[in-house]
């Protein structure tokens, strides 16, 4: 099993579950993996000889996670955005065709859709990405349609809500931002007024969809995953305090570019092929605090895993 992306905060779980589920694994990344004994090549898959070197001795199945994650960051380069979440997806795409891969799970976003239109956000919506980001993505998840009625190569592309759960420290979502204001200090800015709405799912049941992914045949095209229940930043504020019982001070800011004003998502497919998520908002943000509030700080304000991810099924 080939994971690209694998050094990052999804793919550090993906490959603890699959090696625990007993799979053969390489993954090729910019970064190293924090564990020395992964099989790794390091380098940019947009390089034609670290795809060669990745795929070399055959794969029956990738997990594509490599991305320009961040919507912000994609607004500010949209060029690296192309490259890495499109061309480097498509080069991916013809490597594993010509070496035999039967399966790609890849890492798509509901993002793809863009403003609701819906009570929730299908795999039925037209899509109306809003920055680079969502746009490099749906092309992604169009290259895959493609390959899969042309070459029979089959992909599913699950549109993940905001994942949070163990080990993100280096990720600059709302819950990563949050840990980091209460163990550093300083103070948690809500882009706009707090009331837009969002989906969190726990990485734990984003590995489940993956694992179903790389294994029913069923799974293909586009997918929803999320809890199917959204909660304001707002509220989001509350449970971080009950969890913690932290104090600390937030400011209103201008809402950022390329927000969705809203995302409530349908994971009923999902649901109808075996999945469904398992670990509530708040539980899943209890394990999160506990890895943080037994960190050190150095360790918090480098953004370094604070310990390795386990395939036990956390957060
Ligand atoms: N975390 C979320 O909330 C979320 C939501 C929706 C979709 N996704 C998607 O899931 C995937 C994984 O997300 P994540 O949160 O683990 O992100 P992450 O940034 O932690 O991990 C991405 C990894 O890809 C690597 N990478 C980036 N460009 C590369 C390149 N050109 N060549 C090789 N490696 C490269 C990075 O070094 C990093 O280790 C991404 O495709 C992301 O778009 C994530």
């Amino acid at each position: 099993m080939l994971v690209t992306g694998g050094s990052g905060f999804i793919g550090r779980h993906v490959v603890a579950a699959l090696a625990e589920a007993g799979a053969y694994v390489r993954i090729v990344d910019l970064l190293p993996h924090p564990e020395a004994d992964v099989d790794i090549v390091l380098g940019d898959l947009a390089d034609p000889d670290v795809l060669t070197a990745a795929l070399a001795g055959g794969f029956d199945a990738v997990v594509h996670l490599a991305a320009v994650t961040s919507v912000l960051r994609s607004i500010e380069h949209p060029e690296l955005t192309y490259n890495t979440n499109v061309a480097a997806t498509q080069a991916l795409l013809e490597a594993a065709r010509k070496s035999g891969v039967e399966v790609i799970a890849f890492a798509s976003t509901n993002a793809v859709a863009g403003p609701m239109r819906s009570r929730a956000i299908t795999e039925h919506e037209q899509l109306h990405p809003l920055t680079p980001y969502g746009a490099t993505k749906a092309a992604g998840e169009m290259l895959m349609s493609a390959y899969t009625a042309s070459y029979g190569l089959r992909c599913a592309c699950l549109r993940l809500t905001n994942v949070y759960g163990l080990g993100m420290q280096a990720k600059d979502s709302i819950v990563a931002r949050l840990m980091r204001v209460i163990r550093l200090g300083g103070t948690f800015e809500i882009y706009g007024d707090g009331t837009q709405v969002r989906d969190y799912v726990a990485v734990s049941d984003v590995v489940a969809a993956v694992r179903l992914a790389l294994t029913r045949e069923d799974w293909q095209g586009p997918v929803v995953i999320g809890s199917g229940s959204s909660l304001s930043v707002l509220d989001v504020l509350d449970v971080v305090r009950e969890v913690t019982q932290a104090e600390f001070d937030v400011r209103h800011a201008p809402p950022k570019p390329g927000e969705m004003p809203a995302v409530v998502v349908d994971p009923s497919l999902a649901r109808g092929r075996g999945w469904s998520p398992q670990t509530s908002f708040e539980v899943g943000l209890r394990r999160v605090w506990e890895e943080w509030s037994r960190a050190d700080l150095a360790t918090v304000a480098a953004g370094a895993p604070v310990a390795p991810v386990s395939a036990g099924g956390h957060a």
